[in-house]
């Protein structure tokens, strides 16, 4: 089972990004802990703050990987070409968010992603990526 998380602008400063919001825990530290929680899974991980380079990962990896486990961050709620991207792939995408986007401001209210993942988690902190992992065992 080979699968990639792909995080989006500004999750390279978790653990010390607004930690009331995001918590405090560093996500190379958290991706240690996912590797040993799933063994058995080839689990990849890539981000960037930048739109074109994340697309460029979703075209490189959704026609061969099992699966997309995708925080675009910011860029889900901006981002056409981010999920032109997700609708042109055969891998399926599941969207995940640390918070609860729909008890925050009403622009993160919308995801250009949404309509072609296959599944959407978010608001269980760090935790909805390991639920995302599942989803896919
Ligand atoms: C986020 C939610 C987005 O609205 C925000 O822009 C992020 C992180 C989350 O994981 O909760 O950067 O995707």
């Amino acid at each position: 089972m080979q699968l990639i998380i792909i995080n989006g602008p500004n999750l390279n400063l978790l653990g010390k990004r607004e930690p009331e919001i995001y918590g405090n825990q560093t996500f190379e530290d958290y991706l240690q802990q996912l590797r040993l929680k799933f063994p058995n899974v080839d689990l990849h991980h890539f981000q960037s703050n930048i739109e074109g380079e994340i697309i460029s990962k979703i075209q490189e990896t959704g026609f061969s990987f099992d699966g997309i486990i995708l925080n675009a961050a910011a860029y889900t709620h901006t981002s056409v070409g981010i999920g032109d991207a997700v609708k042109a792939i055969t891998t399926p995408v599941i969207e995940v968010h640390i918070s609860n986007t729909f008890s925050r401001e009403e622009f993160r209210h919308h995801s250009y992603i949404s309509p072609n993942a296959k599944g959407v988690i978010l608001g269980f902190g760090l935790q909805s990526y390991s639920l995302a992992i599942q989803s896919f065992l």
